[in-house]
């Protein structure tokens, strides 16, 4: 059975990466940290990987205990912190340290792929709303995409190294947390909006983009990269629409100027930080993205080289999302 090692095992997607894994039968390392919370690792047949991936000695350790990955999908990633250094340190210097220590001791898998980000390459056009495509300049807008990026270009420079870089788009699905604060504001009767321009946005199901990464595993493709929708273009209104639909709500429509949102950001920010020491979803990060109207990005290369075709579109994934947190008692 081939040996596949897929860090940040804990989160949201690096949960449905574990369990797609296991479908597929391959012996399943998840890559975890001490503080990991393992909720979603409960399967018998999951092996652990605690290395600590700020330190390359942690990583060659624990290495030498499990031997050579076939398979390594870097999933491991900050997405949102208080401390803005951070970004760069989890998503590029760890990257870095990692792909290092594969090379020092001659680990290198048949495959690496890295988990990137739409935000890698920042926003398309927004009078031409041209989806965002490989051959356009890249140009992040937030200290997380700017990192991701910069994970990118490091991976793309090294001499023969197997790598595939997917982008994904919006991830969402069942135990997410940040689209799931929508979902809540819908059941509670509001419905919001960014700014008072038509937003366009992309989305791909959990379940599908897993589904994705395992088989491109098995593929020859090599030193490629894609973003990951689900080839259809939405706007935040049919996103609310879905959603209210889904939970027969009536609601108020809320839209707020630009400017209010980014003030909301910063106190948001600075409250949750001082306070919890966690940040908090509406954060100054965060609103450089989705203050944004053209989020739409072209995937059309994962039919021609994975025959990828998703199985859920918006309605579909929303509808299986939002019974999860409905059966839980969370809607
Ligand atoms: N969700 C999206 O819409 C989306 C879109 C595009 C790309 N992505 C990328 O997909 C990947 C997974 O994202 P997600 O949405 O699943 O986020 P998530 O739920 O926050 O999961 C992040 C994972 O990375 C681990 N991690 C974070 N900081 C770490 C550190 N310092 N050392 C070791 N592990 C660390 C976390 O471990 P703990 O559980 O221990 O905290 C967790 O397992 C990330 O690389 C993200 O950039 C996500």
């Amino acid at each position: 059975m081939k040996k596949i090692l897929i860090t940040g095992a804990s989160g949201f997607i690096g949960g449905f990466l574990v369990e797609e894994a296991l479908k597929n039968n391959y012996t399943v390392y998840a890559g975890i940290r001490e503080t990991s919370n393992l909720q979603y690792l409960q399967d018998k047949r999951i092996n652990f990987f605690k290395a600590n991936l700020s330190s390359k000695e942690s990583i060659k350790e624990n290495l030498l205990k499990v031997g050579k990955f076939d398979y390594i999908i870097h999933n491991a990633g900050a997405t949102k912190t208080c401390d803005k250094k951070m970004f760069n340190r989890v998503n590029f210097e760890f990257t870095k340290n990692f792909i290092e220590v594969l090379y020092e001791t001659n680990n290198i898998p048949d495959k690496f792929v890295q988990i990137s980000s739409l935000a890698a390459y920042g926003p398309g056009n927004p009078e031409t709303l041209k989806p965002i495509e490989e051959n356009d300049n890249p140009n992040p807008l937030s200290l997380y995409g700017k990192s991701k990026l910069k994970a990118e270009q490091y991976i793309k420079s090294l001499k023969d190294f197997p790598y595939l870089i997917f982008r994904p788009t919006g991830v969402y699905g069942p135990r997410e947390k940040d689209y799931y604060v929508m979902y809540k504001s819908i059941k509670q009767g509001i419905e919001t909006y960014v700014g008072t321009k038509k937003q366009y946005i992309s989305f791909i199901y959990v379940k599908d983009l897993a589904e994705l990464l395992i088989k491109s595993l098995s593929s020859s493709v090599i030193q490629k990269s894609y973003f990951v929708s689900d080839l259809k273009n939405y706007t935040s209104f049919e996103f609310n629409s879905l959603i209210k639909k889904n939970l027969n709500k009536k609601t108020v429509s809320l839209v707020f100027p630009l400017f209010f949102v980014k003030f909301i950001s910063i106190i948001n920010e600075k409250l949750f930080c001082f306070f919890s020491g966690k940040i908090s979803t509406l954060n100054k990060e965060k609103f450089k993205e989705i203050s944004q109207t053209n989020w739409l990005c072209d995937s059309s290369d994962l039919v021609k080289d994975f025959e990828f075709k998703p199985k859920y579109d918006l309605e579909k994934g929303l509808e299986e999302s939002l019974e999860w947190y409905k059966t839980r008692n969370l809607l």
